[in-house]
């Protein structure tokens, strides 16, 4: 009989994210390029008087453990639709960075459902699990796929991407997170204003569906993806002389600081340098995986960040270890 469940869950990376304008429900639509990378949470359900969350691992203090953990809500979400009481003790692992932007929340989320699944026997299907994913937050159901997709909507409607090769990262955390909602807020904030510029003062409006173009994948990216060409996805990343994360200046603009971390890794030689999600992590696109480790000591000797992970592309999704 099983008396525990551990799954392993990757930590995402967004190759693009483009933005849309704020919806009617306070949403943005995306164009959400996702690639899930070796860097994991675990997950460990084991059956418990009540419902229960652990932590471990150096961050462990900042994750709450109480019933506003993702892990915590898909339990009980999961237990109210198969009448199941969610008694049960969540143990996680954490070495996804949090508040990071790169999904660690979610996929404790995605974790903890696909663990307590397997305890309680619900036999649910990938696409009622996927459904309860979405339900938890827009970056849930990637990270139960992995791999590499193209989430439209709000990011919970996936599509697979093909992806040619492993692309070999190196991710900088920064000192404390940062609030998706606030960057976000952020973005729209900087929107705003370059509009009432070029519309006039006082002119409002400018971060809504109307004036903000809908998103759209880049078909380069997906064409270096598909191939493999670390070179031509680091130039697609950083075409036109931005970034491909309509986040990022809404990140760098809350945490200044940013500029000097993506500048050292530019430095340091990495291939393109982007801020990962909605941040504070920045992530750096390697050659292959001694450049990233020489990469990832060039980063900490920088002193621009706390610590700096090389991790490879893409990863599976949430699997049960
Ligand atoms: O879906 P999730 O709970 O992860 O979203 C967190 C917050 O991020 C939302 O409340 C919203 O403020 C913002 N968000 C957004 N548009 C998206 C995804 C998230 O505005 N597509």
């Amino acid at each position: 009989m099983t008396r525990s469940v551990t799954v392993s869950v990757p930590a995402k990376v967004n190759v693009q994210l483009a933005v849309g304008g704020v919806r009617p429900d306070g949403f943005h639509d995306l164009a959400n390029v996702f690639l899930a990378v070796g860097l994991h949470d675990r997950v460990t359900a084991t059956p418990s008087d009540t419902l229960r969350i652990t932590v471990e691992g150096p961050d462990a203090d900042q994750v709450p453990a109480d019933r506003t953990n993702l892990a915590a809500r898909a339990a009980e979400l999961l237990g109210a639709r198969y009448g199941i009481a969610p008694d049960v003790h969540l143990h996680i692992a954490k070495r996804i960075p949090v508040a990071g932007g790169m999904a660690g929340g979610s996929a404790d989320g995605a974790g903890a459902l696909v663990a307590c699944d397997a305890l309680w026997g619900t036999g649910a299907s990938r696409e009622e699990l996927l459904a309860l994913c979405a339900e938890l937050g827009s970056d849930v159901p990637f990270s139960l796929v992995g791999g590499a997709a193209l989430g439209r909507g709000r990011g919970e409607v996936l599509t697979p991407l093909e992806a040619g090769g492993t692309f070999h990262w190196v991710f900088a955390v920064a000192d404390g997170g940062l609030s998706t909602p606030a960057v976000y807020r952020e973005c729209d904030r900087l929107r705003e204003a370059a509009y009432a510029e070029r519309a006039g003062a006082g002119a409002s409006g400018g971060a809504s569906t109307e004036h903000v173009p809908d998103p759209e994948p880049s078909p380069a990216l997906l064409d270096a993806l598909a191939e493999g060409d670390v070179v031509a996805l680091a130039s697609a990343v950083t075409a036109a002389g931005g970034t491909s994360n309509d986040l990022q200046a809404a990140a760098v603009s809350l945490r200044p600081s940013l500029t000097g971390t993506l500048e050292a890794g530019a430095k340091a030689g990495a291939l393109a340098s982007i801020v990962s999600g909605s941040g504070p992590t920045c992530a750096f696109l390697a050659q292959d995986g001694a450049a990233a480790a020489a990469l990832a000591e060039a980063l900490l000797a920088s002193g621009t960040c706390r610590t700096a992970i090389p991790a490879p592309s893409p990863a599976p999704g949430a699997t049960i270890v």
